[in-house]
């Protein structure tokens, strides 16, 4: 096989000509011997520092990074392979397959070949039920590995403790949680309306200077990791959190505050004038919600409508999309502002 032999001296020198030159043979490794090195290349060339030689032995071969395509080439048909969805949300050690209906007889391959392909995963599920009911909550179903719903996620510089199915928790809104904490002034009071297992608490605690944030969620079970979850992160002593329905929540609690998150989507605007009565004046309220780009102005009319009612004079700054639902409807959130 043909390579470049020189010193470990010029070695790196040498490999970088070789790169430069595109003659650098990418299936297999370098061979060192001593104080030389052999480089295996694609084609003879005359160059400073090395000689060309002809090696009797062969090199090692590269690992190359394998694909799901490639580990499942010989057992999927074509048609198959292109039926799995490429990206999967993994929330801690756990991926979360979205299996099609076509694929259901082959999803513990596809789960088993996913686990072999990704070291750090330890559990492959798919989605069974979607989040539904009041606390949002979902089912999965184990198809490989270690078998578990819970597991440690980490974003935006938190730990969160999580269980798949007890707990309200999508990964794919961690850029939001921290475009939010990103807008937090230091010493802010901030509330947190439905705060589920404490991500957007904790993102703004970790990314922010608050002088105290609230959190109000209605599942105990997530209420629990929330808990567990602050004194992890070891933010006990500016976080409060309550239990219970945000209705009945709000009047134990006798301040204001300078900016309430809203994230329930479905319904959130329901507890617009609950926010209202807890905001203070130049304070702002981050308000979740699907929605059809055509829906965007009769939703902002309904939010200045029950900002009307409530005797409340607003600004609605902005709105971003921050996750796609289907086409054309998003996760929209709006931003708006007490007037004083
Ligand atoms: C979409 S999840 C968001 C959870 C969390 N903020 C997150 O981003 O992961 C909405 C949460 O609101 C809670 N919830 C629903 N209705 C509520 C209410 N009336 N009062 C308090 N929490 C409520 C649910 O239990 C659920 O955990």
């Amino acid at each position: 096989m043909l390579a470049a032999f020189t010193t470990l001296q010029n070695a790196e020198k040498v490999k970088r000509f070789l790169q430069k030159k595109e003659v650098l043979h990418h299936e297999y490794l370098p061979l060192k011997e001593m104080q030389t090195i052999y480089f295996p290349i694609t084609k003879r060339i005359t160059m400073p520092n090395a000689k060309v030689v002809t090696t009797k032995f062969s090199f090692p071969i590269k690992k190359k990074p394998q694909t799901i395509d490639q580990l499942l080439k010989s057992k999927l048909t074509a048609t198959q392979l292109k039926l799995i969805p490429r990206s999967q949300e993994i929330i801690g050690k756990i991926m979360i397959l979205e299996v099609p209906d076509q694929l259901k007889k082959k999803e513990k391959l596809i789960a088993e070949t996913y686990l072999k392909l990704n070291n750090s995963i330890e559990t492959v599920v798919r989605k069974d039920k979607i989040h539904s009911g009041v606390y949002r909550t979902r089912t999965v179903k184990i198809l490989a590995g270690k078998r578990t719903k819970e597991t440690t996620h980490y974003e935006n510089g938190i730990t969160l403790q999580l269980h798949l199915e007890k707990t309200y928790y999508s990964a794919r809104t961690a850029n939001e949680r921290l475009r939010i904490a990103k807008q937090v002034k230091p010493q802010e009071d901030v509330l947190v309306m439905f705060s589920g297992a404490a991500p957007y608490v904790l993102v703004i605690a970790q990314n922010a200077r608050p002088k105290k944030i609230y959190g109000i969620e209605i599942n105990p079970m997530a209420h629990s990791y929330a808990g567990k979850n602050i004194i992890m992160n070891g933010f006990s002593s500016i976080v409060k959190l309550f239990e219970g329905d945000v209705r009945k929540i709000i009047p134990i609690i006798k301040k204001k505050f300078d900016r309430i998150v809203m994230p329930l989507p479905k319904i959130a605007e329901e507890f617009f004038n609950v926010a209202l009565s807890k905001i203070k004046p130049g304070g702002i309220i981050h308000l979740y919600a699907f929605l059809h780009e055509n829906e965007v102005a009769l939703y902002k009319k309904k939010i200045r409508d029950i900002a009307k009612q409530s005797k409340k004079s607003i600004q609605i700054q902005r709105y971003v999309k921050c996750g796609q639902f289907s086409p054309g409807t998003f996760r929209m959130c709006f931003d708006i502002k007490l007037k004083k």
